[in-house]
């Protein structure tokens, strides 16, 4: 569903959200994307169980949970970061995904960098027995056949795509399927400039930018202005927003309209790839640290 946005920008520019968080109550936005395919991929190989990678506050690792029960899969969720364990009542994320019936394995932020090691998957599957393996972030070929299926003939009147990203596979998708005349603008929401490699290896076109002035110092990083915008924005048009993701990029967007970045009647299209179900996990530590929470109506 597309929503336009009744803000008055100069030059004629307009914005529309292509609402992919409302898709699903549990596997919003791109998740429902990335894994259509990928459940479809596992049933076909006669897998009984999932068995995926993420962090404890991770949209992925709750989306695994619920379409794995949903379509009657085990779960495992390997965990970044051991401290977790014995908490996890404390995490709605992880509570979310437990009470959804995913198995937890709690490792060092060391060992997780070997996750794709293949010694370290024999390691889980002499564990865990045989599983299908979804990536971090869920991201792999069939995610990004999966994420090309967000852009629609509808879509074809906006010259500008924009998306947050964080594995790549979603701008991947758009990439893929967007038309000669759109331009796709990914804002990464962690530092460093990997993701170009990565996105490289999904996408066959050059129609695409990175701007990364947007990550607010890094991943999962937040500071009162990011807070502020969000909220002005969900009181304004009613959209809530995650600050991990997607309100770093409408930031980042409206942010380039007042610079100047878009050409006079520019139809923006902007991605609204869900996470809403991190809000609550960081509202818990935005109350600690005394600043406002977030708002959302989810
Ligand atoms: C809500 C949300 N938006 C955007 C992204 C970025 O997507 P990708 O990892 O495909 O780049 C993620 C992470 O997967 C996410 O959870």
């Amino acid at each position: 569903m597309n929503q336009n946005i009744n803000i008055n920008f100069p030059n004629d520019i307009s914005l529309t959200i292509k609402r992919e968080d409302l898709n699903h109550p549990f596997i919003s936005g791109n998740k429902l994307r990335k894994l259509k395919y990928n459940l479809l991929q596992a049933k076909a190989e006669n897998k009984t169980t999932l068995l995926t990678f993420g962090g404890a506050f991770s949209n992925h690792i709750a989306a695994v949970a619920y379409a794995g029960k949903e379509q009657g899969f085990k779960t495992i969720g390997v965990i970044r970061g051991d401290e977790l364990f014995d908490k996890i009542e404390e995490n709605p994320t992880l509570k979310f995904a437990q009470e959804n019936g995913m198995k937890f394995e709690f490792i060092s932020r060391e060992d997780y960098r070997n996750k794709s090691e293949i010694s370290f998957i024999e390691k889980l599957k002499e564990k865990f027995g045989d599983f299908y393996l979804v990536p971090e972030g869920g991201t792999n070929e069939l995610a990004v056949k999966g994420c090309e299926e967000i852009l629609t003939d509808e879509d074809a009147v906006f010259n500008y795509v924009c998306c947050a990203v964080g594995t790549g596979g979603t701008i991947s998708g758009l990439i893929n399927s967007a038309l000669p005349n759109q331009k796709i603008l990914g804002f990464p929401a962690l530092k460093g400039n990997f993701l170009i490699d990565e996105i490289r290896i999904f996408a066959q076109k050059d129609n695409w930018e990175l701007i990364s002035d947007y990550h607010f110092g890094g991943y999962g990083k937040i500071n009162l202005e990011l807070i502020e915008f969000i909220n002005a924005f969900f009181d304004e048009n009613k959209v809530p927003l995650d600050p991990i993701y997607t309100g770093k990029m409408f930031f980042g967007v409206i942010d380039l309209i007042s610079k100047k970045y878009f050409p006079p009647h520019s139809k923006i299209l902007l991605i609204h790839t869900g996470g809403l179900q991190g809000i609550e996990g960081m509202n818990l530590k935005l109350k600690q640290k005394k600043l406002p929470i977030l708002k959302t109506n989810v």
